[in-house]
């Protein structure tokens, strides 16, 4: 054991508690981070006059060292120290000496991990939107190869009306454009100092936090120091983005895998995405789709997890707060995975078109439409309705559709019909005279993903100027 305090100890600590109370096993991937931030704090020192330009030197290079033995294997981060921060000044001291130990002046592990998370996660919350950027390259993609191609729309899972591909997409580039947007905001929050708050009070040093910010790229220092060392709301409001895009992806999910079933037929899951039986030898199971549907919970689970440790908490730090670490590392690394995955599986996977349409056609879904018809010949709308309700009742005891009636046959339901109703309930019809902005008619569906192309561009310059900031 080797720890960073111990002057006014008398005896050991039980080995349990030892363990239950360390965090290496998990914190040693801030390790960078720290290593980041403590460059940056002994600049600052060194340019307030606090140590001198050889300590900051000596203690830089030891650093990089340290990191550089960890990368290649020479050096183990093991559990005889208690924390990811104590076994870079503890190797530090061992290799510099004297100089080591003045790294963490007018510092405390309280300012130092707030400091820690917040530079991991920030760089984690432009990797998630760059992840989130190709999967809506994907969409639009899809969506301007499948402007006409037919499938039926849905409420309560019943057939509605028809729409197509391309619009049924369009939604969920909506849902993951909003996503990104959400990000941004995360991001916008947070990006503020937490180093120099000390333990909770400042301290007597003469820091510069304005400086320090500076070197690791935030906006600014944070304001109150008691709140800089115990506020995690900016990995609350990250886990809840990454709550809302488990959400959507799982709903995309649930849709693939009606998609793939075999009464369906929308879709052919490429075998790279797919798994199969141990017993039952036709099988082809959509196990990726299912997976992100049930690692959604886990995200969820991030956020509650998070949000009930932090209710009772008085200020300032709390241990409790270390808490915070495997749930949101679990959660990024989840979503992380599961939109690349989503993406990739999205990418490769076969839109069956035939059956789509097919079953567009099924169903009256021209039902609408053939109210609507009656309407633009003169009957008010509600007794439209009333009529066709009439006429589907009798096409499902016929087991046909309205337009396999012959137009002698639809004249007893309606005076009004007449040979253009064929054409009026068309499934071309139905869906390209949709044109209402954000409808699924064609001319509708090219402005949109033109609205898409010119977000994505946007999307795109501002996120190369982000990856800059990325400093870990
Ligand atoms: N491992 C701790 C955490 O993750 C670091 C901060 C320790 N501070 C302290 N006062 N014990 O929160």
């Amino acid at each position: 054991m080797a720890q960073l305090w111990g002057g006014r100890f008398e005896g050991e600590i039980n080995e349990l508690a030892w363990k239950f109370n360390a965090s290496i096993y998990f914190d040693k991937r801030l390790i960078k981070a720290d290593a980041i931030g403590s460059k940056a704090h002994v600049t600052m020192l060194a340019k307030q006059g606090i140590i001198t330009d050889e300590e900051r030197d000596q203690i830089i290079e030891g650093l990089d060292n340290i990191l550089e033995d960890v990368e290649n294997g020479k050096l183990e981060i093991t559990d005889k120290y208690e924390d990811v921060h104590s076994f870079l000044e503890a190797n530090l001291i061992d290799r510099i000496g004297d100089a080591g130990k003045k790294m963490h002046t007018g510092r405390s592990r309280n300012d130092q991990v707030a400091l820690d998370m917040r530079l991991f996660v920030r760089a984690e919350v432009k990797n998630v939107a760059g992840i989130i950027y190709e999967m809506l390259n994907t969409l639009n993609a899809l969506m301007k190869d499948n402007i006409h191609t037919y499938m039926p729309g849905f409420t309560h899972l019943q057939k509605a009306q028809p729409v197509t591909l391309s619009h049924h997409l369009g939604a969920y580039f909506e849902m993951f454009y909003r996503d990104s947007e959400r990000l941004l905001q995360v991001f916008e929050g947070m990006n503020y100092c937490p180093l120099g708050s000390g333990a909770l009070a400042g301290t007597t040093y003469p820091l510069d936090r304005s400086y320090t910010a500076e070197l690791l790229k935030f906006y600014e220092p944070t304001n109150n120091s008691m709140d800089s060392v115990s506020d995690r709301d900016y990995l609350i409001e990250f886990l809840s983005a990454l709550s809302i895009i488990m959400m959507h992806l799982s709903r995309f999910s649930e849709e693939v895998i009606i998609w793939n079933s075999n009464e369906y037929g929308f879709v052919t899951i490429d075998d790279a995405y797919s798994t199969g039986s141990s017993i039952m030898p036709q099988k082809k199971n959509p196990d990726i789709a299912e997976l992100v549907r049930g690692k959604t919970g886990r995200v969820y689970g991030a956020l509650n997890s998070l949000l009930v440790t932090m209710k009772g908490i008085p200020l300032a730090y709390d241990k409790d707060m270390q808490e915070d670490k495997e749930v949101s590392f679990d959660a990024i690394d989840t979503t992380k995975n599961c939109l690349i995955l989503f993406t990739d599986m999205l990418k490769t996977m076969k839109f069956n078109k035939d059956n789509m349409e097919k079953s567009a056609i099924r169903g009256f879904t021209d039902a609408t439409d053939a109210a609507d018809y009656l309407v633009n010949k003169g009957v008010p709308f509600r007794d439209a309705h009333g009529i066709i309700g009439r006429i589907v009742l009798h096409c499902i005891e016929k087991q046909c559709g309205i337009s396999d009636l012959t137009i002698d046959e639809l004249k007893t339901f309606a005076d009004q019909f007449d040979n253009d109703i064929y054409e009026a309930i068309s499934l071309k019809t139905c869906v390209e005279k949709r044109l209402t902005a954000g409808a699924p008619g064609p001319e509708a569906m090219k402005a949109s993903i033109k609205k898409n192309e010119e977000r994505l561009n946007e999307y795109w310059a501002n996120s190369e100027g982000f990856y800059t900031l990325e400093v870990i």
